[in-house]
């Protein structure tokens, strides 16, 4: 960090990115009611207006509290702000296909880093009024209950989630194959269709691990805080060390994390 850059009190950064994950969430609920546009960016990659304005009520938010900062947000990509040291990641509607279908299962994803360091996520669910929140060091809760992984020990007991990237039909890189392993060694698998809720949901014990292979920072970054704060563990495919800007991650309630990375190993192998 610049030596002379103010250093923000991580709970004024909180309240704003809960002010405006719930704004948009408000945002996403108005569309959700009043319907929407929707877009292809290719055959089975969807946008609706929804996502724009969302996106648009999240920058306007922190550009009242915060015009230095840079912000890094999935529909208009990077604005950089050389001067200040933060930066806040955002997926205004984690979920498109879902919110696009109908199907109630969708989220807001805020995250803030500093100097290259994650610092806070916070993850909105309007249809369920559930606020995800983790601070480094601090914590994480949902609704105000503090979050916890599960206990589940062994692969044979636990509920797993995934998800598939937009060029699934194009590449034989598509997860089907960890897809396919993981069915047959765990409780079961689930897709819920945004990634942001996935690593939620291990926090709050719901899955017990989830994995991926070709994520955006937007869509893990805030989740990955409040993961690691609930106590459970990330990594990349391999075991080494995750960071948000790379594709893929294995996230687990740490206990079965060893037999996940295996199961993978066995596929990278084969
Ligand atoms: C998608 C969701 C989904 C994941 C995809 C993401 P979007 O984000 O997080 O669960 O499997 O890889 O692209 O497009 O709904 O914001
Ligand atoms: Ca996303
Ligand atoms: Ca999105």
């Amino acid at each position: 960090m610049p030596a002379n850059a103010p250093l923000i009190p991580v709970d004024h950064l909180l309240s704003v990115a809960v002010d405006a994950a719930k704004a948009a969430g408000f945002v996403l609920s108005d569309y959700a009611k009043s319907g929407f546009n929707v877009e292809r960016k290719n055959p089975i990659n969807l946008v609706t207006d929804a996502d724009h304005a969302a996106e648009q009520c999240i920058i306007d938010v922190i550009r009242r509290q915060f015009p230095d900062h840079g912000t890094l947000a999935e529909e208009r990509g990077v604005d950089a702000a050389p001067s200040s040291p933060y930066r806040w990641i955002i997926d205004p509607l984690d979920g498109t296909t879902n919110f696009a279908h109908r199907f109630p299962v969708y989220a807001v994803s805020i995250a803030v880093e500093c100097a290259d360091q994650l610092l806070l996520g916070v993850v909105y669910d309007p249809t369920r009024d559930e606020l995800f929140t983790g601070v480094a060091d601090r914590g994480a809760c949902c609704n105000g209950q503090s979050l916890a992984v599960s206990n589940t020990a062994a692969l044979d007991a636990a509920l797993l989630v995934t998800g598939f990237a937009y060029d699934i039909r194009e590449t034989r890189d598509n997860n089907l194959d960890h897809f396919g392993r993981f069915t047959l060694k765990s409780q079961g698998v689930r897709r819920t269709g945004s990634a942001a809720l996935d690593l939620c949901y291990v926090a709050a014990g719901r899955f017990d691990g989830f994995w991926e292979v070709k994520l955006s920072p937007w869509d893990m970054a805030a989740g990955v805080v409040i993961l690691k704060e609930a106590g459970g563990k990330v990594t990349d495919l391999r075991g080494d060390r995750h960071s948000v800007y790379q594709s893929e991650l294995v996230a687990s309630n740490g206990r079965i994390h060893p037999e996940m990375l295996g199961v993978i190993r066995d596929d990278l192998r084969s």
